[in-house]
């Protein structure tokens, strides 16, 4: 029998529900669980035009532990209707949990694809779905894949990308090899169910980099996700440049490090690798993403914005994760990948302010904007002169002293290049955001190209979630403001121009009466 009673189920299920929605830093129009846990995004697709988003899901509380597939559906990516909850674990190989995977369609049959946990470990599962993919039933097989490749000394295994190739279904399984580095291992079959080993797809090096790094590849690649990004799909001939595209979340021995991706070509049974790339400076707040191509051929991703509070504090608070917007994905003409919310999103924008185009001139005070809110979507042009920095401040609260000083703030910077090349810095300071001591308020921050100096900064304010995106390249974070601030301030040193900023309010997306088992 399973245990159902966790030593952290302090909070009585009955009571989650509305203890999560009096939490004031609960976001409002991201998409989170009713109350308990959220990890990663599972089975993401559009399906005869409604999109669905399955989550790693506990119920009993907020925390990890015998993970479900929780179930939401939406026609509009923006609001999302709670579903029953599509896999819970039971006697056999998933007893411990239903772990991350994904959904694909064989031949008009909804089938899912995941990592069913038994005696601490994962193995491949499968599971097909009503027409309505609301109520699934288990591959009596299950396991379908019985061990990991034999004779690799592997660090973890499970995670999962399946995709259709000619008459074959493909997957890759995430992966490490003990002493090498992180992988995805190749197997190929006709039926979903047989599978038969090709070889490791691709294999990192932990020993490269610095392993403290933003870019540390790590020794086991969570969650990983191949795409053609732009025309044509895996494994024919690209008509354009379009690239292969490797995401994986790096983990190294319990830790959930940070997503990257390799660009590169993915041909015959192999992946070879042209450039990696940070895919979201916020590291660890945008975690084990998951991305699907939609019915219009754009291709959406999602992705696990982790907490950054103390554990207590989560199970406490009745709730734990936030899912990201889903964001499109292109590919920029480097190569490299470019991120935008989805412009559905923008449905929820409701008061509209505009503040007329502005210099500003190395302000030492940062000017009051006269903008506020907690939930905002705050688009700005902006036009930087070599060496200038522009410093937004947002969710910002005065300490009613003499010093003008918020005592709350969490600062967005952007700064270009002293020698006026075409490139930049995006950092967000999280160091006075929150007056509680026990926050991860690390420094976030990378690279962003800013031809000419200009930049298009969006940035969407949730309560304590925030997603920043510079000229494309995205930094997701959480932030714990405790005095409830809204203030928006902007200042800058050297020549920075505001040619336009746009500030919306953005409306909630649920009605506060869900429920932790729809
Ligand atoms: C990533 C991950 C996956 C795993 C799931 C378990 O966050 O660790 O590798 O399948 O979460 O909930």
């Amino acid at each position: 029998m399973t245990d159902l009673t966790h030593p952290l189920a302090t909070v009585p299920q009955d009571e989650l529900v509305a203890r999560a929605e009096a939490d004031p830093l609960r976001p409002r129009f991201h998409f989170v669980s009713p109350a308990g846990w959220l990890n990663d995004p599972n089975g993401v697709s559009h399906w005869n035009g409604t999109y669905h988003l399955f989550y790693q899901y506990n119920p009993e509380g907020a925390f990890h532990h015998r993970i479900q597939w929780g179930h939401a559906t939406s026609t509009d990516l923006v609001t999302w209707t709670d579903q029953p909850v599509a896999l819970e674990p039971s006697e056999g190989p998933d007893a411990e949990g239903c772990w991350s995977g994904v959904l694909v369609n064989d031949g008009g049959t909804p089938t899912l694809v995941y990592s069913g946990r038994f005696e601490g470990k994962e193995l491949p599962c499968v599971a097909v779905g009503s027409p309505d993919l609301l109520s699934w039933t288990k591959d009596p097989g299950n396991p379908v894949i019985a061990a990991p490749p034999v004779g690799v000394d592997i660090t973890a295994y499970r995670d999962h990308c399946v995709w259709r190739e000619g008459s074959k279904w493909r997957q890759l399984v995430g992966s490490g090899i003990r002493g090498r580095g992180g992988t995805a291992f190749l197997y190929e079959s006709t039926d979903l169910r047989a599978w038969n080993y090709v070889g490791p797809l691709f294999i990192g090096d932990a020993s490269q980099g610095d392993p403290a790094g933003t870019d540390w590849t790590g020794t086991m690649w969570e969650c990983v996700d191949l795409f053609r990004a732009g025309q044509g799909s895996l494994g024919s001939a690209p008509s354009d440049g379009s690239p292969d595209v490797l995401v994986f979340s790096a983990w190294n021995d319990g830790d959930t490090r940070h997503p990257l991706y390799w660009t590169g070509r993915y041909a015959g049974d192999t992946f070879e690798p042209a450039a990696l790339h940070r895919l979201d400076y916020g590291g660890r707040f945008f975690y084990a993403p998951q991305s699907f191509q939609d019915e219009s051929g754009r291709r959406v991703m999602f992705g696990w914005m982790q907490e950054g509070r103390s554990d207590a504090t989560m199970v406490e608070a009745g709730w734990s994760g936030v899912m990201s917007l889903p964001r499109t994905v292109t590919a920029a003409d480097d190569g490299s990948l470019r991120f935008a919310p989805v412009p559905e999103i923008e449905k929820l924008r409701r008061d509209h302010v505009r503040l007329p185009g502005q210099m500003l001139c190395g302000l030492l005070e940062p000017l009051e904007t006269g903008l506020s809110g907690k939930q905002l979507d705050l688009e700005l042009e902006l036009q930087l002169a070599p060496g200038a920095l522009l410093r937004l401040g947002v969710l910002g609260s005065k300490d009613g002293g003499t010093s003008g000083r918020p005592a709350e703030e969490t600062v967005i910077e952007l700064r270009r290049s002293a020698d006026g090349a075409g490139d930049g810095t995006l950092r967000l300071d999280r160091t006075q955001s929150s007056l509680d001591p026990a926050v991860d308020v690390e420094e976030k921050s990378g690279p962003v190209p800013m031809p000419e100096g200009r930049v298009h900064l969006r940035v969407i304010l949730d309560r304590s979630a925030v997603e920043i995106f510079a000229n494309g390249v995205p930094l997701t974070a959480r932030v714990y403001p405790t005095l409830g601030g809204e203030h928006v301030s902007l200042a800058a040193e050297g020549t920075a121009q505001i040619l336009s900023l746009d500030a919306w309010t953005m409306a909630g997306i649920f009605d506060g009466n869900r429920s932790l088992f729809p």
